[in-house]
């Protein structure tokens, strides 16, 4: 086996895959066309977030059986082509997880006592201290968005400061904020009340320019933005303008948008700090990362299942062709339930009814769990970690079975999940064609049939002509309805549409359709 390692990690890494009898050979700085000329060649790659593992390379690599990340992000890797090749990904996820904690409160200190300003002031011969009035942290409100592993050490280590904590995470449960003495808040309360606000989320569709020019106006005059998690989180130009105005008082950033990034008129702000991407580089984090991902390769090789496996399937096998059916079903009613859901999930309850209700239903419990947590952590979620994210988050799960059948049901999986914002319902059944049919959506009776593309829920009055105002906004605006699906109460009362597209709507194309009048709510899920 030959294992390529792309871009710099502790020799710890190579040394483990040498034991073991893998050739592992160290070729830094590779271009795009380089690496793909040169992995053909290996059976695993190694990468940080300066190589990207695109659809290109992804293509070329014949052998390749997984890709390392030695860290956390794997926004630099093509997941969904390497699963399309046959490539499991795997990643280090909690390695690094204390130096970055460290990272974030180490500029945290930086941007409010100016310490890169007053270094280089003294070196260059100057004697300065009115320059350089501080601030306390003591007291301050601490905004922490994204309370995963990093958020959450960020939280007990701004605890020590005597700071109080807000926090804001879709995914974690009010307990999680309370063993962290953290008061668990909306995104624009945060923003409003906090003296510092510091990002923690992975980079996904749904986070990307998270913090633009609306969240920069909600924030409290003089806030500090803290950034060690992506660089794409941030919108650079509102963020330069809002402190080139002062209404934001400082930055301090650890992550761009572009890496190296092509240098910013910010870098030279006064109230400015940044670092060249290092909240994980620290000697035991990077001997951390490469360990645990020469050790995942090593299982890959030997057939064994990785540990944090990002996009492998871990039905075992002795299982797995009874389960196999409902893996796909039991992952779509997660994955559906987490992208209806508002507020803080506290308790999910699993049922399965039927057929299904004699099978291995912890292992499609855990799966459910895994679909519905997925959708917020880059983390690997799968049967194996799904109930302890599930506790760490502070949400309870509970399964019941029943094998009787539920008719017109052979078989029906259901998800209950009740937030501090109310309930949140789905049901799917296994049809006799083994598919997976969405049969039930808060209430309503649906007949969805997952494919791909883009998923809008409505909410809304039934009433003459609103399928024709709905179809008008997706016409004019070249979208392309592949299905559409009407459920309702009763006549001309409360009723669900559900419409596939082919197209992904935009945030105006959504704004159209919320206009009409009588419809309440559009979701735009993916499944
Ligand atoms: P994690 O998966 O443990 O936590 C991420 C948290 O973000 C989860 O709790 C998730 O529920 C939450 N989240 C997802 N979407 C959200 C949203 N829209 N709003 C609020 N919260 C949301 O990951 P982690 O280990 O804490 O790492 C977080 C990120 O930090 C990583 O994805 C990585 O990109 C970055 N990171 C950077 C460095 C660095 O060197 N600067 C080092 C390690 C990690
Ligand atoms: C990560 O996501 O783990 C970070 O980007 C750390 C890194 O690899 O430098």
């Amino acid at each position: 086996m030959r294992v390529l390692i792309a871009d710099p990690i502790a020799p710890d890494g190579a040394e483990i895959l040498e034991q073991r009898g893998v050739d592992a050979d160290t070729r830094l700085g590779l271009k795009e066309d380089e690496l793909t000329a040169a992995i053909a060649d290996y059976d695993g790659l190694i990468v940080r977030s300066e190589t990207k593992v695109t659809p290109g390379v992804l293509a070329a690599a014949k052998k390749l059986q997984v890709v390392g990340r030695a860290g956390v992000g794997y926004d630099n890797i093509d997941v969904e082509a390497a699963t399309g090749h046959g490539v499991i990904v795997v990643n280090a996820p909690s390695s690094n997880t204390i130096s970055a904690a460290e990272h974030t409160l180490a500029m945290m200190l930086s941007v409010a006592r100016h310490v890169p300003q007053a270094h280089s002031s003294l070196a260059g011969g100057e004697w300065n201290r009115r320059k350089f009035l501080g601030t306390e942290l003591r007291g301050k409100t601490l905004g922490i968005v994204g309370l995963g592993r990093i958020g959450t050490e960020v939280a007990r280590r701004a605890a020590a400061f005597e700071m109080r904590i807000l926090g804001y995470d879709p995914f974690v449960a009010e307990e999680h904020g309370r063993h962290l003495g953290a008061e668990i808040v909306n995104l624009p309360t945060l923003f409003e009340q906090s003296d510092i606000i510091t990002l923690h989320t992975p980079m996904t569709d749904s986070t990307r320019r998270l913090i633009g020019e609306p969240e920069l106006s909600q924030m409290k005059s003089g806030a500090i933005l803290i950034n060690c998690a992506r660089g794409g989180l941030v919108d650079e130009d509102a963020l330069r303008s809002a402190i080139e105005d002062g209404r934001i008082g400082g930055a301090a950033l650890d992550v761009f948008i572009t890496e190296p990034p092509e240098g910013s008129p910010l870098f030279q702000h006064p109230n400015v700090v940044v670092t060249p991407h290092l909240g994980a580089s620290t000697e035991e984090a990077q001997s951390n990362v490469a360990r645990e991902v020469a050790e995942q390769m090593i299982d890959v090789f030997e057939g064994r299942t990785p540990r944090y496996a990002v996009n492998a399937p871990l039905v075992p096998p002795e299982t797995a062709a009874e389960l196999a059916p409902y893996v796909p079903l039991a992952l779509v009613v997660g994955r559906l339930a987490s992208q209806l859901a508002d507020g803080q999930p506290e308790r999910l309850s699993i049922s399965f009814r039927g057929a299904v209700g004699e099978l291995a239903t912890d292992i499609l419990a855990a799966t459910v769990l895994s679909g519905f947590l997925q959708t917020g952590t880059e983390t690997r979620i799968n049967i194996v970690n799904a109930g302890t994210e599930a506790n760490r988050r502070g949400i309870h799960v509970q399964q019941s079975k029943d094998a009787t059948q539920t008719l017109p049901y052979t078989n029906l999986v259901n998800l209950d999940v009740q937030t501090t914002a109310g309930e949140t319902t789905v049901g799917a059944t296994l049809t006799e064609r083994g598919q997976t049919e969405i049969v039930q959506v808060n209430g309503y009776q649906v007949g969805i049939i997952p494919t791909g593309g883009h998923w809008m829920i409505i909410r809304h009055t039934d009433r003459p002509g609103m399928l024709g105002r709905i179809g008008t906004v997706t016409g004019e605006n070249n979208i392309n309805i592949a299905s559409l699906h009407v459920s309702r109460e009763s006549m001309r009362g409360p009723a669900l549409t559900v419409v596939n597209v082919d197209e992904s709507p935009e945030p105006r194309h959504i704004d159209a359709i919320l206009g009409i009048d009588g419809v309440d709510t559009v979701r735009v899920v993916n499944l």
